[in-house]
């Protein structure tokens, strides 16, 4: 893989680096009501002040070329850019493009998601994702951003996980808006997708960058041989992978949900699959690791933790072959797949400072092991043309708060102090072997 053109990056979200929740005229986003309420995240913790990137973003991109990356995906923040009328933010937006200028500055290309789960509060106030309004709300948003950023972006994406919007933040309620009813994450993931579809057309009438949409996916493997765990195991692929990427690629949703969920439907409208089914420049991939699944005696599934297998602080499997089985899995089931980035990949580890070092080996052989899995899919004919890590720093990882640590480098939340893992200095040599070899 690692040749010429492939692009090598890092990755953020807003909310979860960006801090100053108050600066500028930003608006309160669902995950500032959301971490507000008790009880929704690890004690209490909030993004107000996260690693305050907001202010520091010359540092982080400073580190972020110092580490050898040629690319960054980072997040606009809806909440940021527009008001609760629609009227764009210029000093919110001002915010972008000083990040943009310094990444200019170092040669890093930028890679942009539109939505990475801050859905503006005076939204969902009006019914958020399970309004159809919003989608159309989206894509003026879009319209706004690729007018304003037209020629800077190296690509956009439109919706970062769409499945744990609507799914996590709708029907289990472990994310903003926090709602639990597995009826409306249907509805959600059917407005968010026909956002997605308004959203690319609405770019690609400013902008000529390329546009995806990123899909979290998730390696799914049957409990025993039994007829129960292996429709289980169907049911648990449709949900966690197949809802959103049948709906973009084949025009329609999986036929196991409606055995998983029969009470729920989307609120599918003439012309909605077309809009949805708009063919995009590549498909963003976040994987991160296995499940095994069994039947849960009815129409459900449930997950079984394989003892004895390496876990990361999450309690995720480490599962790098699960990673390539997907790629080819999505190639033999999508003929209309276009080129995919691997947009998220890491792990999260109990890192701590010692003597200015941190010795997170367990992370310099995850990305190893995951980096080699997207090669031998890219050996077996998958087009894969990018990777970024999960995450440039640690952040605020949504419902666990601050306890469980993703970065490269390491933030001390008390005094903002970065500090690059052994990870890090990991990737920096990988990268700069690369370069030489080019
Ligand atoms: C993904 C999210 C990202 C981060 C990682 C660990 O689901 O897109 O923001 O939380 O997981």
């Amino acid at each position: 893989m690692h040749g010429r053109g492939f692009v090598f990056g890092a990755a953020t979200a807003a909310y979860q680096i960006e801090g100053a929740a108050h600066a500028d005229g930003r608006v309160p986003s669902i995950w500032d009501t959301f971490s507000a309420t008790p009880g929704k995240t690890h004690l209490g913790n909030t993004g107000d002040v996260a690693c305050d990137h907001y202010h520091r973003y010359e540092q982080d991109v400073a580190l972020l070329a110092d580490l050898g990356f040629d690319a960054y995906r980072f997040s606009i923040a809806w909440p940021r850019v527009m008001d609760a009328n629609g009227r764009l933010n210029q000093r919110g937006i001002a915010f972008y493009q000083r990040l943009l200028d310094r990444l200019d500055a170092h040669g890093i290309g930028a890679w942009a998601t539109l939505y990475h789960w801050d859905l503006p509060q005076h939204l969902q106030d009006r019914g958020g994702w399970l309004n159809r309004d919003t989608a159309y709300r989206f894509a003026d948003y879009a319209e706004a951003m690729g007018r304003i950023f037209k020629g800077r972006m190296a690509g956009w994406m439109t919706l970062n996980e769409p499945f744990c919007s609507a799914y996590i933040g709708h029907s289990e309620g472990r994310h903003a808006p926090g709602l639990t009813d597995v009826r409306y994450g249907v509805e959600a993931m059917h407005h968010l997708l026909l956002g997605h579809g308004l959203a690319t057309i609405a770019l690609r009438a400013h902008d000529e960058a390329p546009v995806g949409l990123v899909a979290n996916v998730c390696a799914v493997t049957p409990a025993s041989d039994s007829a129960a765990d292996r429709i289980a195991t169907e049911r648990a692929a449709a949900s966690a992978n197949h809802w959103p990427l049948d709906a973009l690629f084949l025009g329609r949703y999986p036929a196991p949900l409606r055995d998983l969920w029969p009470d729920a439907h989307a609120p599918v409208r003439d012309g909605d699959m077309a809009a949805i089914g708009v063919p995009l420049d590549f498909l963003g991939i976040n994987y991160y690791f296995r499940q095994v699944i069994a039947s849960d005696g009815a129409h459900g599934f449930v997950v079984k933790p394989l003892p004895g297998v390496e876990r990361t602080q999450m309690g995720w499997e480490v599962y790098p072959d699960g990673f390539r089985d997907l790629l080819l899995e999505f190639r033999q089931r999508y003929p209309k797949l276009p080129p995919i980035y691997i947009t998220e990949n890491g792990m999260a580890s109990d890192d701590a400072v010692q003597a200015g070092r941190v010795h997170d080996a367990q992370r310099a052989r995850y990305f190893n092991s995951h980096l080699a899995a997207v090669d031998a899919a890219m050996r077996h004919g998958v087009d894969v043309r990018g990777y970024f890590a999960w995450s440039l720093m640690d952040n605020f990882e949504w419902s666990y708060g601050y306890e469980k640590r993703f970065g490269l480098v390491h933030v001390d939340y008390r005094t903002q102090a970065r500090t690059p893992k052994d990870s890090a200095l990991a990737f920096k040599q990988f990268l700069e072997a690369r370069r030489a070899a080019a």
